[in-house]
């Protein structure tokens, strides 16, 4: 495996092969999630390029950028031993300069759910994501629906920019507990870890009213968030799969969407009907 931090010379590497390029941008701490999306990329392409950057411009002023949990050692060893062929570990000066052109998020749906606890969060995630995109010129790129805003502005940036990549979506990694994997989820204590587990099981519980035929959105999330209460819910949403908001869940069609924070760490969770 090979590992970079210029993106320059990365460009320069990738440019020489005709080989199709599979890759997974990360901010690191690996779990088996970002592992689910590496071996999907193993299994889809002839090279497999991964990063691994904690992307200062998507954390807001006081969020955890400082104590974002790091583990470059374990990190490498996880991604020799994935078959993945380039580790691209950049630093901040490798990937920013001063008083740069700067892409956006867009105003109504990069300001919703977590657009709207993270105001700014989003037009960070897209500045990286562009510029990582542009140097690996990868054939495809994989997100996890985990993250299902982000994958869904990533989506659009793509189309909006007329891109040249094909983004995959990725299933969501959960613990045997039913907790979605998060490279945060080590910021929990044992008792908190008992409380997040709430999140799980108001999404099993929506799907079961849903499996019973019962579709309205009001009733659905009422009933989240009695689970959930009474951890500090930041938004239970139900939306069809271009971000809208709907009154009755289509299948086929929604996104069940929750973030709650347990102590101090933001939790994210969904599902997709
Ligand atoms: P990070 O949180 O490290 O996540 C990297 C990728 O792994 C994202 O696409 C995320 O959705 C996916 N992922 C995380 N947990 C997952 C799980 N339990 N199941 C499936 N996929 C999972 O997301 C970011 O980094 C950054 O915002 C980034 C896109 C790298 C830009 O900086």
């Amino acid at each position: 495996m090979k590992i970079i931090s210029d993106p320059l010379e990365l460009k320069e590497h990738l440019k020489k092969s005709n080989s199709s390029v599979g890759f997974v941008p990360t901010m690191g701490a690996l779990h088996e999630g970002h592992i689910a999306l590496i071996k999907r990329a193993r299994q889809e392409n002839e090279i497999v390029v991964v990063s691994i950057f904690v992307n200062p411009t998507q954390f807001l002023a006081g969020e955890d950028l400082d104590k974002y949990p790091k583990k470059d050692d374990a990190d490498k060893k996880i991604c020799e031993l994935s078959g993945v062929d380039v580790l691209f570990f950049p630093t901040a000066e490798d990937m920013y300069s001063n008083d740069e052109v700067k892409i956006c998020a867009p105003n109504v749906r990069g300001y919703v759910l977590e657009g709207a606890t993270r105001p700014g969060h989003f037009s960070g995630v897209l500045r990286v994501v562009m510029k990582l995109l542009n140097i690996v010129s990868p054939t495809r790129a994989y997100f996890g629906k985990k993250d299902a805003q982000q994958l869904n502005l990533i989506r659009l940036m793509v189309k909006q920019f007329f891109m040249d990549v094909e983004i995959v979506p990725v299933d969501i990694v959960r613990d045997s507990d039913g907790l979605a994997l998060s490279s945060r989820n080590v910021y929990l204590s044992k008792a908190q870890r008992e409380e997040a587990l709430k999140i799980p099981k108001s999404l099993y519980a929506a799907s079961k009213l849903i499996s019973k035929n019962i579709l309205d959105t009001v009733k659905i999330k009422e009933e989240m968030h009695a689970i959930l209460s009474p951890l500090e819910i930041k938004y239970v949403e139900v939306l069809n799969r271009d971000f809208e908001v709907i009154e009755k869940v289509q299948i086929g069609n929604t996104v069940i969407l929750v973030e709650v924070i347990v102590g101090k760490t933001r939790l994210l969770d969904n599902i997709w009907l």
